[in-house]
């Protein structure tokens, strides 16, 4: 285990990590060039320590021993007894290189060089060392303390002891540690790229609104915060830094496509909340939230007709269209007045009517997989007309239930987003980036999901989302959409997706 700690860089990510491990019990010392910056970090540490006493979640005792625990160091040398020293500094490389090659002339061979970079590649940041094999990340989430997670990133010349003992140390600091070799994004900023660029694509193709978009995927999957309101949160700039980093450094592969809606939107200054505007609008510091559009009432006299095998959607259509005075058909084919709801995986509206020869002026699709309960997705194509529309839209809402209207798409809004999540999570597993396991609890720790990406794959079913995938990559002809082997594999054994390979 190591005693002694050298934080190098007394900003945000530094001064948690500092309270960090003086808190679970190792001294620490913090060094950064702007000596104020540590007197900072210190103040804020202690202020914070400060409120855990005050709520009675630390006693004085240990917060005076954290406290001493945690040292200005007045210079880079005051480091050299360290057994290990995490550098938060600046994100670029030479910087960073240049640190380790000051601090390889100063500290024991046997000292861990480890980084919390975000975007660089740890391997390459260890590849102007001496010791190579002693560098590792060790990639930290803000704020450190509370996100109970870290990343310890395996650089092609990394010892296993190195991951195993700072593996160790996470956890006596209560964190979790996910080991991940050295790749793009590393684990969690490559498993998250999913959810914003997918967002991105229908926000690009005119399917919804981003507060419709993030209301959808808040109260069916139940993502605490929808993709936009997210972006708004991390500021666009960063966001649409790291899908572009990510994209390059995986040489363009169509997967991680960004947009150019945030290009656009980062050269205007709307990056969120910290400038007033993004997606949303903020006030105060706090977010305007848009109104919901109130559906005009229109007089409902047409019958309704469902194409669906599932009975208890049936039974729950039914029993929403009594509400509304409506009635539900029970004949093999639509009578000649009846709007008919159809459910596709994957495909849009246009392309399921058009299969099953219904009528294009009263045909809409109803999201199957969006929870009954809380919002239901109606999706209309560009020859339904606006009356058949609006009757469907108010008698699917008899109940109080919010009604989200969205524009044709392949996937409606929540299939194509989970099913990108889970496929981008499968090719994780792929690529051996991290074990199944490994995978879904850093991504409920570090993004917040209700359930990590293999998870969500088998809540909705994998043959659902291997078939939305499917259709999808059809329907676009990209690939960027094309499934990943792991899952189509897992379906096709019928597997749980946490199965791992083979492995000698
Ligand atoms: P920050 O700007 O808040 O703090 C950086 C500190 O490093 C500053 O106090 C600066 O004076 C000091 N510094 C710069 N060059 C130095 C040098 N050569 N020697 C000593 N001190 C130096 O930055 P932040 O946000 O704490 O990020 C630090 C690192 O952590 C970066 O590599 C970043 O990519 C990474 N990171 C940041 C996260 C975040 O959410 N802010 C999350 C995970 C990783």
């Amino acid at each position: 285990m190591f005693n002694r700690i050298g934080v190098i860089g007394a900003g945000a990510m530094g001064r948690g990590i500092a309270q960090l491990f003086a808190s679970s019990g190792q001294q620490v010392l913090i060094y950064d060039t702007r000596a104020e910056a540590i007197d900072d970090a210190i103040e804020f540490n202690r202020n914070l320590l400060k409120r855990s006493v005050a709520k009675g979640k630390l006693s004085e005792a240990d917060f005076d021993a954290t406290l001493q625990r945690m040292q200005p160091a007045a210079e880079l040398s005051a480091l050299k007894d360290c057994d290990l020293v995490i550098e938060a500094i600046v994100e670029l490389l030479e910087v960073k290189q240049k640190l380790f090659d000051q601090l390889e002339a100063l500290v024991s061979d046997t000292c861990v060089l480890a980084t919390n970079t975000s975007s660089l590649s740890v391997t390459r940041i260890a590849s102007s060392c001496r010791r190579p094999e002693r560098v590792a990340g060790f990639h930290f989430f803000n704020p450190v303390p509370l996100m109970k997670i870290v990343e310890v990133v395996r650089g092609e010349r990394t010892d296993e002891d190195v991951i195993q003992n700072l593996v160790a140390l996470a956890e006596h600091a209560g964190h979790f540690a996910a080991i991940t070799p050295d790749t793009p994004g590393f684990l969690v900023n490559h498993a998250g790229r999913a959810f914003g660029t997918e967002a991105l694509r229908m926000l690009s193709e005119g399917v919804a609104t981003p507060a419709q978009i993030d209301r959808i995927l808040r109260d069916g999957p139940g993502f605490r915060m929808g993709p936009f309101e997210l972006f708004d949160l991390t500021g666009l700039d960063v966001s649409h830094a790291v899908m572009e980093s990510v994209y390059e450094q995986f040489y363009h592969d169509p997967r991680y496509t960004p947009s150019f809606i945030a290009a656009q939107r980062v050269a205007a200054g709307l990056l969120g909340r910290k400038t007033g505007q993004g997606f949303y609008r903020y006030q105060d510091g706090q977010k305007i939230e848009p109104q919901e559009a109130a559906p005009e009432t229109v007089l409902i006299d047409r019958p309704f007709w469902l194409h669906s095998e599932d009975q208890a959607l049936r039974a729950n259509l039914a029993a929403v269209l009594e509400k509304a005075g409506a009635t539900l058909e029970n004949g093999e084919q639509p009578s000649a007045e009846a709007i008919c709801l159809i459910t596709p995986l994957g495909e849009d509206c246009t392309g399921a009517l058009t299969r099953l020869q219904l009528p294009a002026s009263r045909t809409l699709a109803l999201d199957s997989l969006a929870t009954w309960d809380n919002r239901r997705t109606l999706m209309r194509q560009p020859a339904a007309e606006a009356a058949v529309v609006a009757q469907a839209r108010q008698a699917l809402a008899a109940d109080g239930v919010p009604v989200e209207v969205i524009n044709d798409s392949p996937g409606f809004v929540i299939q194509r987003l989970i099913a990108s999540v889970v496929n981008l999570g499968s090719e994780i597993a792929q690529k051996g980036i991290a074990t199944p396991e490994t995978l879904d609890r850093a991504i409920q720790l570090a993004l917040g999901y209700p359930k990590g990406p293999l998870a969500f794959g088998e809540h909705y079913g994998k043959q659902t989302m291997l078939t939305i995938l499917n259709n999808l990559q059809q329907s676009y002809g990209e690939p960027r959409y094309r499934p990943s082997p792991w899952l189509r594999r897992r379906v096709q054994l019928d597997l749980p997706l946490t199965t791992p390979d083979f492995q000698e």
